[in-house]
């Protein structure tokens, strides 16, 4: 019986990280979106980069196909390897609009944000049926 305890209580407390570590990363997700969208509108370049660190950060969660499959519900986790390929994607824009900035080019920048976004939309769309 003991046994059984633990085992549930140690069941509760992993379910219980992994939806709060979601929340956390989402959270980043969110506030490096934020920043650098009023990087963006402020004209503020330091605000753009600083945004794409915060993602990239919160992004590095998602290191392979299993990591992205810890992340969906039960009855999604069969879309583990799209999830995956919008994080790939949401990488490559990060850098690419990083690069962007550095060369001072702000309009190529803001196209990368657009695919930014879209790569956010991507994983979005697999767990809200859009
Ligand atoms: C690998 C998949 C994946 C990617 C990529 C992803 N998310 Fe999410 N996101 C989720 C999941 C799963 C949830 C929780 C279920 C839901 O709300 O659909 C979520 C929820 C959220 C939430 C709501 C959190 C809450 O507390 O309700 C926000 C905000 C969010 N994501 C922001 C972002 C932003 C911004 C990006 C892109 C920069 C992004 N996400 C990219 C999978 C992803």
């Amino acid at each position: 019986m003991k046994k059984v305890l633990i085992g549930l209580s140690l069941f509760a407390a992993l379910g219980l990280q992994a939806s709060d570590s979601i929340q956390v990363s989402m959270k980043d997700m969110r506030d490096g979106l934020v920043e650098v969208q009023d990087g963006f509108l402020y004209n503020n370049k330091s605000s753009i980069l600083s945004g794409i660190e915060k993602i990239t950060k919160a992004n590095s969660v998602f290191h392979d196909e299993k990591s992205a499959a810890s992340f969906l519900p039960q009855d999604k986790k069969k879309f583990s390897k799209i999830a995956y390929i919008s994080t790939k994607n949401l990488n490559l824009y990060l850098e690419t609009m990083k690069n962007y900035v550095d060369d001072g080019s702000i309009v190529n920048a803001s196209d990368a944000y657009s695919g930014v976004v879209r790569s956010c939309t991507h994983c979005h769309a697999i767990t809200r049926g859009w």
